[in-house]
């Protein structure tokens, strides 16, 4: 996939529905107490809507790593602890867990003691506490705020201006604003629309899914060439070849072959892309932190929690290196 050709759709990717939810965001950030930033542990750097972290500027937050079941364990405590290292919370959950929402529960509690306190001097103990809760599409912030809110979960007393497409979610003493999940306008390499649409934040009816499939394989031959061949029980000769060949041997050996005897690239490429989505190949990370200066093996203990200023976004990360051998 050609990051241009990406930025060239920008018209289908970033509808004009999430240009307004920003604008929207914008507004009731000014009145919540704090902001959840949900990212994808698979993928922690291109999952960081600029954007929203711009929103959030002004407002203390927590980076939320959800599908933490997916990721590289070994990866996800590095990047909890690069994102602690920039000052900024961070606490790797799955939403699908309990114990996921338990552990931002604990965060958030952390990170607004703060807060708490005051309102308790000033006599508001017990008073509600406003959580923006925001991310990307598919993230899995629905998911987040069930699981937070569980059997608790009901929609938060009427508020002024609240229009279709956000609600309040009451969870014990906290009030979640739920919001609909954003991109961007313009993605900054070719790495990050590709790696956004790997995990199905893109929607796939605008992307070219042989295209995707192949830049997929690119990728997994380059960190786990060892999973992808014996996932598909490819040779070493095979895992070489170019990638489109690859595709076709991968669909070959799979028998998904057109009537005329070729092989259906089409079908290929939706199975590779599932298999990828559905966890086939294992728990996956595609990005690894940037080096931090002074950053060793000798991180804080975690999960490492609490709300601070974001991550220096001009700091790229590095796409992540081999990991296993064929
Ligand atoms: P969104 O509101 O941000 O758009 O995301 P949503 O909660 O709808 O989640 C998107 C998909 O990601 C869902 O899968 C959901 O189950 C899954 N998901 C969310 N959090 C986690 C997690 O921590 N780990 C894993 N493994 N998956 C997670 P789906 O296939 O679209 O729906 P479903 O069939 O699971 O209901």
């Amino acid at each position: 996939m050609n990051g241009d050709g990406v930025n060239r759709r920008s018209i289908q990717w970033f509808p004009g529905h999430m240009a307004k939810t920003l604008r929207v965001m914008q507004q009731e950030a000014r009145g919540v107490d704090a902001v959840l930033l949900l990212l994808d542990a698979r993928i922690p750097h291109s999952s960081l809507n600029p954007e929203l972290e711009k929103i959030a500027a002004a407002k203390p937050r927590l980076y939320v790593l959800n599908k933490a079941d997916l990721a590289d364990e070994g990866l996800t405590v590095r990047w909890v602890r690069w994102f602690c290292a920039q000052g900024a919370g961070c606490v790797a959950i799955s939403a699908k867990q309990k114990s996921g929402a338990a552990a931002v529960r604990r965060a958030v509690d952390e990170a607004l003691a703060g807060l708490m306190a005051r309102n308790a001097q000033k006599g508001m103990a017990g008073a509600r506490v406003r959580v923006m809760v925001a991310g990307i599409p598919n993230v899995g912030k629905s998911t987040f705020i069930n699981t937070f809110a569980g059997a608790a979960r009901a929609a938060a007393a009427d508020r002024p201006g609240v229009t279709r497409g956000r609600q309040w979610i009451a969870a014990g003493r906290y009030d979640l604003l739920d919001m609909p999940g954003v991109l961007w306008k313009r993605f900054d390499s070719l790495e990050t629309a590709s790696n956004l649409a790997f995990i199905g934040s893109i929607k796939d009816d605008i992307l070219d899914m042989e295209e995707l499939a192949a830049g997929l394989l690119e990728q997994m031959r380059a960190v786990y060439p060892g999973r992808l061949a014996a996932r598909y029980k490819l040779t070493e000769r095979q895992l070489a070849l170019p990638v489109w060949e690859l595709l076709e041997a991968i669909g070959r050996a799979r028998g998904m072959l057109t009537r005329g005897g070729g092989v259906d690239a089409a079908r290929a490429a939706a199975m590779l892309v599932d298999e990828f989505r559905a966890s086939k190949w294992g728990r996956i990370t595609l990005e690894t932190p940037p080096a931090a200066e002074g950053q060793g093996d000798t991180g804080p203990a975690l999960p490492a929690a609490g709300i601070g200023a974001g991550p220096d976004a001009a700091q790229a990360p590095e796409t992540a290196g081999r990991r296993d051998g064929p």
